[in-house]
């Protein structure tokens, strides 16, 4: 069945009070629920409930045995006299049996629950929607030796003990919230403490629980809090509404995180840090989302969604601000960069595939399958052009409006939009296409100059998506600059607003034609088409004073070599012109002392395969795959001497979380890349050597994965001899095995595919740890080379892991269809192979509604 916005109707029944009872058990947890419910005007049906999985041990209605009940489907329909009664439902769950990780689950004898987006209707009968809105009071007991801590959300309010070995604790959330940000846990916890006073003097109890023995890596994690905390007073103006504040970090978990009220579930990977097991790549990422599910506390929970269409409001609004604090943590050029370069790989591809959807979706069958790149990335972009258009002050004035006006509530994205409108005095009218329109806007720009004026003239056309053929202009922020060509600098920046479909700007003051540097910041989610001369992005990759735009000018420089190149358009002259231009600029970033490592780091990172084959309607991935390695190579190799000091260097910079030590780390590997693509056995010769010496996981695994990339027989020895000492180094660290996985199915070696094979067969392999199956699954899809090995056993590999999945985890099963989705945009032998495949799925009986959308979609969308 298809969901629609459109359809929205408000709830006929509110729930203004829950209380929840718990018979704690791995095996059979017995649920009992007390619903307060309240006929909403003017509705006369009766009251619904949500089920899932479930079925209902008695219905009580004002304490008295009730038999108008019936089941619809999965719903509990239960007839009604009066307008308030208070119905009481039991339930009984095998959390144990729940390998879905929805609901009420097991993980490693703890019990805990993952309720967004419909979770909390495999735990009990309930409109399970988000805008109903409850104040919850939880009791549990269980077994004191297998369920020591027992967590709600908001505040405890009683315990106590039974001398069988049971004991029990209720909780109270005072906050009225909807029924996905309900959460437990109960198990065997140790937890790691600190403290935050808010500006107005609220002492906040602060926890990080973990497993024995992990307490000693929440160190980062707790900063993160924190900082976090802080921050959002700071810049938003948000304080935190109650004395604790905890966070529970579990290994079976879907997704990254969850924000339940008072009481965070994180995957453990996300929370568990020290610089032995954790990349530098880890501590970052393990800031970003502690913050962000820390944000949701105002932009999600206090300001919540009026139905899962409206999703971005608080995902795209809640990956912003997590942005945000990441720059002002860290480098904010480099934090930027980096979230340019995740859109482009993994939302531009949404955008131009059969699964493109707007921001704001317009129908769904399974709404997991919308917890997207566009409504979490592309989301946070367009609040980002509101920021722009705005002005920082004025985004605030917009913001703060936005949660005075409906703090308490369940709103809406259009909601956000009004109230940046009348905070931010701006008029968003044709800006809210953003929440309309899937699809990645193309501007192209063409500078001229006569006289002494030049003109840029913009147009845009927003490409057709499935069930949107025709588009309408956008609105288009463009931070723009005009570089002198003589002087090397220009005349400050402007903002230009593009609205129509084609608009020209004139600027005044320049007998000759200037270098345009345009999307500055990446102000726009959009592709620029420039007809611009190599030596224009020479000079851009030189002397643009925004860090972005610099590194656009090298990406572009490269792009439209590679492009170039896999199209069989290049001459041998244009070849080497090509290769020469960006051996030069890679030698000048090499040598620029102005920059910091971090910064150069990121100027020096090659385009990835899936950002090129975008720029092509039908993809040659293995054309791609040998050009991009044919630059690394010659860049290895031109570049020799350079990559061997700049190792050097690098090696000597002790380990610190320093900037400037993290920078030297980032740069280490990298030389280290471009050397195994021009002289293996240097390259595993120093991979080895820092492999050996490592005294951190940045610099081991940098070593491990090009040692594991190697595929000249005379470097196996030493490859083998790696992969075994780090898997024996870290065995029964879950996490780090996991890197073990990646690296190797994430290899550029020849045999991967058959590595992968082998790998699924380790007994460390699991199907039922979703981050297990990503390590090895989603590093293989990852993997251009591997997964589209010219015979599809790439393709076949990924579909039956999703047939073999799907029984288990619909969820994380229906994440790899989007791999096999992209058959339009690639060459038609291998596009035919993908297609067959996903008729493969689709013929398979009993799919999940989450792998059965995406996969139909992929067929036919
Ligand atoms: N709200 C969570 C977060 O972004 C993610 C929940 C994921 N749920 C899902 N069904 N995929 O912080
Ligand atoms: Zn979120």
């Amino acid at each position: 069945p298809v969901i629609k916005r459109a359809d929205y109707r408000p709830p006929e029944w509110q729930v203004p009070e829950i209380a929840l009872d718990f018979a704690l058990s791995l095996t059979a947890t017995r649920v009992r629920a007390d619903l307060k419910v309240v006929r909403s005007d003017a509705a006369s049906g009766p009251l619904r409930l949500d089920g899932d999985g479930i079925t209902p041990g008695s219905v009580l209605v004002d304490g008295a045995a009730h038999n108008d009940w019936r089941m619809d489907d999965s719903q509990l329909v239960i007839d009604l006299p009066g307008n308030r009664h208070t119905v009481t439902i039991e339930t009984e769950i095998d959390p144990t049996a729940n390998t879905q990780l929805s609901g009420l689950y097991a993980s490693n004898g703890m019990l805990c629950t993952q309720c967004e987006a419909e979770g909390f209707r495999r735990i009990t009968f309930f409109p399970d929607r988000p805008d109903v809105l409850s104040v919850y009071s939880v009791r549990m007991a269980g077994d004191k030796a297998a369920f020591p801590v027992l967590l709600s959300n908001g505040n405890p309010v009683a315990s106590g003990e039974h001398s069988d070995g049971t004991h029990w604790a209720e909780w109270h959330d005072p906050w009225p919230k909807p029924s996905y940000l309900f959460a437990l846990v109960a198990g065997d916890l140790v937890a790691s403490r600190d403290t935050f006073t808010t500006r107005s003097g609220r002492k906040v109890d602060l926890a990080i629980y973990v497993r024995a023995g992990d307490e000693t890596r929440t160190g980062h994690a707790m900063k993160a809090l924190i900082d976090s905390m802080r921050w959002d007073e700071e810049v938003y103006g948000r304080e935190y509404d109650l004395d604790l504040f905890n966070i529970v970090a579990v290994a079976d978990f879907n997704a990254g995180a969850m924000e339940n009220k008072g009481l965070n579930v994180f995957n453990t990977r996300y929370i568990l840090a020290d610089p032995e097991t954790a990349t530098d790549g880890d501590y970052d990422a393990i800031e970003g989302v502690v913050a962000h599910e820390y944000f949701h506390n105002w932009s999600g929970n206090r300001v919540t969604c009026r139905d899962w269409f409206q999703l971005s409001l608080k995902e795209g609004f809640t990956v912003l601000r997590d942005q945000q604090f990441s720059a002002d943590m860290g480098s904010a050029p480099v934090k930027r960069i980096e979230d340019v370069r995740i859109l482009r790989a993994a939302q531009f591809p949404e955008d131009s595939g059969p699964l493109a959807h707007p921001i704001r979706p317009d129908a769904y069958q399974e709404i997991s399958n919308f917890y997207t790149a566009t409504v979490y990335n592309k989301g946070a972009e367009v609040i980002r052009m509101m920021t722009v258009l705005a002005g920082p002050e004025r985004f605030r004035a917009g913001t703060d409006l936005y949660f005075d006006r409906h703090d308490g509530e369940a709103a809406t994205c259009e909601d956000f939009v009004k109230a940046i409108e009348d905070g931010a005095g701006l008029d968003l009218k044709q800006f809210r296409r953003w929440y309309e329109q899937a699809g990645t806007p193309r501007v192209t720009a063409t500078l001229t100059q006569a006289g002494d004026t030049a003109t840029l003239t913009l147009s845009q056309t927003v490409p057709a998506t499935p069930g949107q053929p025709d588009k309408q202009p956008m609105v288009i922020p463009l931070r723009t600059a005009l570089f002198d060509r003589d002087t090397g600098k220009h005349a400050g920046e402007q903002l230009l607003v593009l609205t129509e479909a084609e608009q020209s700007f004139a600027f005044p003051g320049f007998t000759a034609l200037p270098v345009l540097s345009i999307n500055r910041g990446f102000s726009a989610p959009v592709a620029i088409d420039m007809a611009v001369a190599t030596a224009d992005l020479v000079f851009l990759a030189a002397h643009d004073d925004d860090p972005f735009a610099r590194y656009e000018a090298m990406q572009q420089l490269m792009v439209r070599h590679l492009v170039a190149a896999v199209s069989g358009e290049l001459t041998e002259a244009a070849r080497a012109e090509g290769l020469a231009a960006i051996r030069d600029v890679y030698a000048a970033v090499l040598a620029d002392g102005a920059l910091d490592d971090l910064m150069r780091g990121e100027l020096l990172i090659l385009p990835g395969e899936g950002y090129i084959a975008e720029q092509i309607a039908q993809a040659d991935p293995s054309s791609i795959h040998a050009e991009r390695e044919a630059l690394k190579r010659w860049l290895g190799s031109e570049l020799a001497a350079q990559w061997h000091a700049l190792h050097d260097r690098c090696t000597a910079v002790p380990y610190s979380l320093e900037a400037a030590a993290r920078g030297a780390r980032k740069l280490k590997t990298q030389a280290l890349v471009y050397l195994a693509a021009s002289d293996p056995a240097e390259a595993a010769r120093r991979a080895k050597a820092q492999y050996d010496s490592a005294d951190n996981m940045t610099d081991r695994q940098g070593a491990l994965m090009v040692l594991a990339g190697i595929g000249a027989a005379e470097c196996d020895e030493a490859r083998c001899a790696a992969l075994a000492d780090f898997h024996a180094r870290f065995a029964g660290n879950a996490l780090v095995i996991d890197k073990w996985f990646s690296i190797q199915a994430g290899a550029l070696h020849p045999d991967t595919l058959k590595h992968v094979t082998a790998l699924a067969d380790h007994p460390d392999f699991t199907m039922t740890n979703p981050n297990r199956v990503r390590a090895l699954y989603m590093a293989f899809a990852a993997n251009p080379q591997a997964f589209h090995a010219a015979d599809g056993a790439g393709y076949r590999m990924i579909a039956d892991l999703i047939l073999r999945l799907d029984p288990i985890n619909g969820n994380v099963a229906a994440r790899f269809v989007p791999p096999l989705g992209r058959w339009r945009r690639i060459e038609p032998t291998r596009a035919a192979l993908m297609r067959a495949e996903l008729e493969r799925i689709a013929a398979a009986p009993g799919l999940s509604r989450d792998v059965s959308e995406q996969v139909s979609k992929s067929l036919n969308g």
